[in-house]
């Protein structure tokens, strides 16, 4: 109307691109209205998981760790730590003393052929990637050193040892592991290799090894969050709110206060709870995916979606002429834009005060893409920035977290290569989360030091503590 007024015809007007890439692109911008909606859902999901009724039909699994206590600072000694969960697999030797934790660790890669291989395959390369750690570091005959296990995928666990793997997420398909327990497949492969001997006192979750890393130097962390690959918390629960183990007792006989729970957010609206924020571009992502129709949360949020995400919005633009001049082949490749690139591309975005859009340039001429202005650049970057949705969403989740708990001072701990390497990330979903926390309560953001390998070093030592303390 405006245009009209000052005489220009509309139709010029209307068809700026970058005008109709804005008007396209809104779907991506979350309302607080749409956010505190999605809240009410998903506290009642979590609900549903935690009680003995609803548990086996509820989409957030919310598992129990039986981790009921986080370090108190005390805990010493030698700890073996494995880590799987991302396309790499870490072995770590870890000393405890005096709120310090002295790793050394090697990184294994886990070729996709393994990945989706047998789960026999699966663990034999885990098992073979430990000799050879232990062969390095000389620790074969050494005593056997007690071993935490990270294992980064939703387990139903029946004890600290004791897990059996959901379901799969992440892009892994390893067969006839759904259904087994995990610590027993890992003891199984060594002992196929007669060479190492281990001693497994604890499974974990690596949001519960980013929680109990923190809460080793910040005594107040209460919520471990991960947005990596994956995205996922946990939190401490109370014990009377958990009806679904309502029976369980520990090895002394006594009901624990709280108990840390895995909430496995990641398959949040997996039952159409989400529906009414998600867009075509997030089924388009989901139904290219391993696992369609499940992890639709994580799906929109998590690294290993991110880029792809943005990819599919530009192949749309793309198609629909308003960038590259309608030239979508190259673009159209699905994952020939890793997350990565929406952090490179946001940073230029930050950084770069010309406006040269050196690096956007580059990263699209990478692609193969042969027509780009530097007006697409400038909408290449805006459709980039609205990865802000991601944070966002986990703010939300973590305002769902801090409401329910309602603890005056809760420290979240955090980790994962989005919340690490995205340049406004952090920034983002710390003011979102302000606004979506109730009066009153008080929080703070951690990054949580390399919580799946200190975590399950702490996990396993709070484990040996606790025993020894009930020896004595
Ligand atoms: C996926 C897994 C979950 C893990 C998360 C982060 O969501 O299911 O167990 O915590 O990724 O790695």
């Amino acid at each position: 109307i405006a245009a009209v007024k000052k005489g220009r015809p509309v139709a010029l007007v209307l068809s700026r691109p970058r005008d109709l890439i804005h008007e396209v692109c809104q779907k991506l911008l979350l309302s607080d209205q749409q956010l505190r909606r999605m809240m009410v859902a998903m506290e009642k999901s979590m609900e549903k998981g935690l009680d003995r009724e609803t548990a086996s039909t509820a989409a957030v699994r919310m598992l129990p760790s039986y981790v009921c206590a986080v370090p108190n600072g005390t805990e010493r000694g030698g700890f073996l730590a494995l880590d799987l969960g991302g396309t790499n697999f870490r072995v770590l030797l870890i000393r405890l003393k005096e709120k310090e934790a002295e790793m050394t660790g090697k990184i294994f890669r886990v070729p996709e052929n393994i990945m989706r291989g047998t789960g026999e395959a699966l663990f034999d390369h885990i098992a073979d990637c430990m000799a050879k750690f232990m062969q390095e570091h000389d620790l074969k005959d050494a005593q056997k050193l007690p071993l935490g296990f990270t294992f980064s995928f939703p387990c139903a666990q029946e004890g600290l040892t004791k897990g059996k793997l959901i379901n799969w997420t992440k892009g892994f398909n390893a067969s006839g592991v759904e259904g087994a327990d995990v610590v027993t497949l890992l003891r199984e492969a060594c002992q196929r290799r007669r060479d190492i001997d281990i001693d497994v006192v604890a499974l974990l979750n690596d949001t519960v090894g980013t929680l109990m890393a923190c809460a080793f130097v910040e005594n107040s962390c209460q919520i471990g969050v991960i947005v990596g690959t994956g995205t996922n918390a946990c939190y401490m629960e109370r014990f009377d709110r958990i009806s679904k183990i309502s029976d369980y007792v520990d090895e002394e006989g006594l009901v624990p206060e709280e108990m840390i729970i895995n909430t496995e957010w990641g398959a949040f609206g997996d039952d159409g709870a989400m529906d009414f924020i998600r867009t075509e571009w997030d089924d388009v992502v989901d139904r290219q995916s391993i696992n369609p129709g499940k992890q639709v949360f994580e799906k929109m949020i998590s690294g290993m979606y991110m880029g792809e995400i943005t990819r599919v919005v530009l192949e749309d633009l793309a198609r629909q002429k308003l960038l590259f001049g309608g030239n979508f082949e190259a673009i159209s490749r699905p994952h020939c834009f890793p997350t990565k690139y929406v952090s490179e591309i946001e940073n230029e975005l930050l950084e770069d005060e010309d406006r040269t859009f050196q690096k956007t340039f580059q990263i699209l001429e990478d692609i193969g893409i042969e027509t780009v202005s530097s007006n697409d650049c400038v909408n290449v970057a805006y459709v980039c920035s609205l990865g802000f949705r991601a944070a966002h969403l986990t703010a939300a989740g973590i305002a769902v977290l801090l409401n329910r708990m309602g603890k005056p001072f809760v420290t979240v701990g955090l980790d994962g290569s989005v919340y690490r390497f995205h340049p406004t990330y952090p920034k983002l979903l710390d003011e979102k989360i302000e606004q979506l926390v109730n009066k009153g309560l008080q929080y703070q953001l951690m990054l949580s030091e390399d919580g799946s390998g200190r975590g399950a070093a702490l996990v396993a030592a709070v484990a040996t503590r606790l025993k020894l303390e009930k020896l004595v």
